[in-house]
């Protein structure tokens, strides 16, 4: 009917704020790899004629909201990667990111609300058109989530997961206290050892892969100011020291040092090899330290070590939960692109204020660019 199709007047404003409404978290994956995290707080005012007059809806982003996994993607050579959000009766969110080397931001804005949910919008006359709008946007994350360039040095991406008879380690939570029972490290991560000595039972050096249990672990340490040493125990047999040095000056954290003791019924002798001259895993003091891909941090000839889905915060715990993660270069290079809107993002205010009319028949309500 052709009352359907007259002009009707909308307004909308989209703040993404850091602390007006409660986050919600999106995963967009693809092949089991995340590629894109985003923790999203929203609220939409919409404004729309209803027949005698003009109303204001705010739209609080639900709990609710999903990611639509068949229209968001982790992008191709020829397309962005792309986050749709839907929520209620056909509401729906999309923001497009881009990257470049060293900054990520959000290209694309769009935003589709259901004018016939008379619950969110009493009165509307609309009849079952849908309000589509997008846009360009420009908002850049700061560079400091991310880390430099650099990351890669010293840290060698092993190839797809070989086929190790010990499968992928299963992920431990390990913590050190102060003598006042205060957290002050805290580390989540499977590891795995990749170690050769000489066996009992083949009478030859053999190179084994062994997986480190967490059930059978029991984590202890020490903190103090520039320095923080996590230890790790397995049966008295395996014993495992990391040491992570603070440059106080450069405000930079790293795992300098590591060690294992090891005395395995197969070996012939008491197996030792350590390294305290390393330099893995750099971070910035004030954040955690987070790479989910597999890295291996060679130690000697005869020893290195696999991490999995690692997370680490040697200094500055101040709660017994992670800061900010400063995502490794694999995980970037995965296309991983955390949207962190928290404490520090508060500075991170985007208002945008639209106000149009859709002058034109149902059939071509289709995206309007402004
Ligand atoms: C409501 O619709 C009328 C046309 O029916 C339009 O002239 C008016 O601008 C709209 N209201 C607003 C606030 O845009
Ligand atoms: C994703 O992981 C699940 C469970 O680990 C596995 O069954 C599935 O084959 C994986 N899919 C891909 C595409 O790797
Ligand atoms: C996922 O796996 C499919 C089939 O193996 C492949 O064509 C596609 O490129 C992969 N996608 C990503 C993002 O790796
Ligand atoms: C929309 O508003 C017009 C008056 O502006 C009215 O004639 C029409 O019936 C309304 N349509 C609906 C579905 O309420
Ligand atoms: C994507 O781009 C890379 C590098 O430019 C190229 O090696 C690869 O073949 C491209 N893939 C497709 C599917 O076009
Ligand atoms: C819009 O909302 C109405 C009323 O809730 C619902 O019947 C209709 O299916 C919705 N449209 C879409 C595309 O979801
Ligand atoms: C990334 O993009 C931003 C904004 O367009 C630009 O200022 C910056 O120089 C770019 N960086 C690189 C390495 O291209
Ligand atoms: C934003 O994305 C939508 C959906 O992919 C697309 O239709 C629209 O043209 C894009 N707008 C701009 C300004 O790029
Ligand atoms: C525990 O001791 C550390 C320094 O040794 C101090 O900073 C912290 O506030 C203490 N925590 C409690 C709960 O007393
Ligand atoms: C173990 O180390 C050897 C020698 O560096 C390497 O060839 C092999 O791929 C490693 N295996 C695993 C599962 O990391
Ligand atoms: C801290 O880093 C600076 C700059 O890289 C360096 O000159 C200084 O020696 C470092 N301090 C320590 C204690 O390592
Ligand atoms: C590991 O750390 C503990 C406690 O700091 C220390 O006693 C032990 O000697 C260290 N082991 C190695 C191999 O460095």
């Amino acid at each position: 009917p052709t009352h359907h199709m007259q002009s009707k007047g909308v307004c909308v404003c989209v703040c993404v704020l850091t602390c007006c409404v409660q986050a919600v978290t999106f995963e967009v994956t693809e092949n089991n790899s995340t590629c894109i995290k985003a923790e999203l707080s929203a609220s939409f005012l919409i404004t729309y004629n209803t027949s005698t007059s003009t109303r204001t809806a705010q739209v609080p982003l639900p709990d609710s909201a999903r990611v639509d996994t068949d229209r968001s993607t982790c992008g191709t050579n020829d397309s962005s990667p792309r986050l749709l959000v839907t929520f209620g009766p056909g509401h729906g969110l999309g923001l497009s990111f881009a990257t470049n080397t060293s900054l990520y931001s959000v290209t694309n804005l769009t935003v589709q609300f259901n004018l016939s949910d008379s619950a969110t919008f009493p009165e509307a006359n609309s009849s079952g058109e849908n309000v589509i709008f997008s846009m360009s946007v420009r908002a850049m994350f700061p560079s400091f989530f991310f880390c430099t360039k650099d990351r890669r040095s010293g840290i060698s991406h092993s190839p797809a997961p070989a086929p190790a008879p010990s499968g992928t380690p299963e992920s431990g939570f390990y913590s050190v206290k102060l003598k006042n029972n205060t957290v002050c490290l805290l580390a989540q991560m499977g590891l795995q050892f990749n170690i050769s000595y000489l066996s009992k039972s083949h009478n030859e050096v053999v190179r084994d892969v062994v997986n480190l249990d967490p059930s059978l672990t029991n984590s202890s340490g020490s903190c103090d100011a520039n320095r923080a040493t996590l230890v790790l125990t397995q049966d008295q047999r395996t014993i495992l020291n990391f040491t992570f040095s603070l440059n106080s000056t450069t405000r930079k954290y790293h795992l300098s040092g590591l060690a294992l003791s090891a005395n395995w019924s197969d070996m012939t002798t008491f197996f030792t090899a350590s390294d305290f001259s390393l330099d893995y895993l750099r971070s910035t003091l004030g954040l955690s330290y987070m790479c989910n891909a597999e890295q291996t941090l060679v130690v000697d000839a005869n020893f290195s070590l696999n991490t999995f889905k690692l997370q680490i915060q040697p200094f500055q715990v101040t709660t017994e939960q992670f800061a900010t993660a400063e995502e490794c270069q694999m995980d970037q290079d995965q296309m991983l692109i955390p949207i962190i809107v928290g404490a520090a993002l508060a500075g991170l205010v985007l208002i945008v204020l639209i106000a149009y009319l859709i002058g034109r028949k149902r059939s071509q309500a289709g995206y309007q660019t402004i």
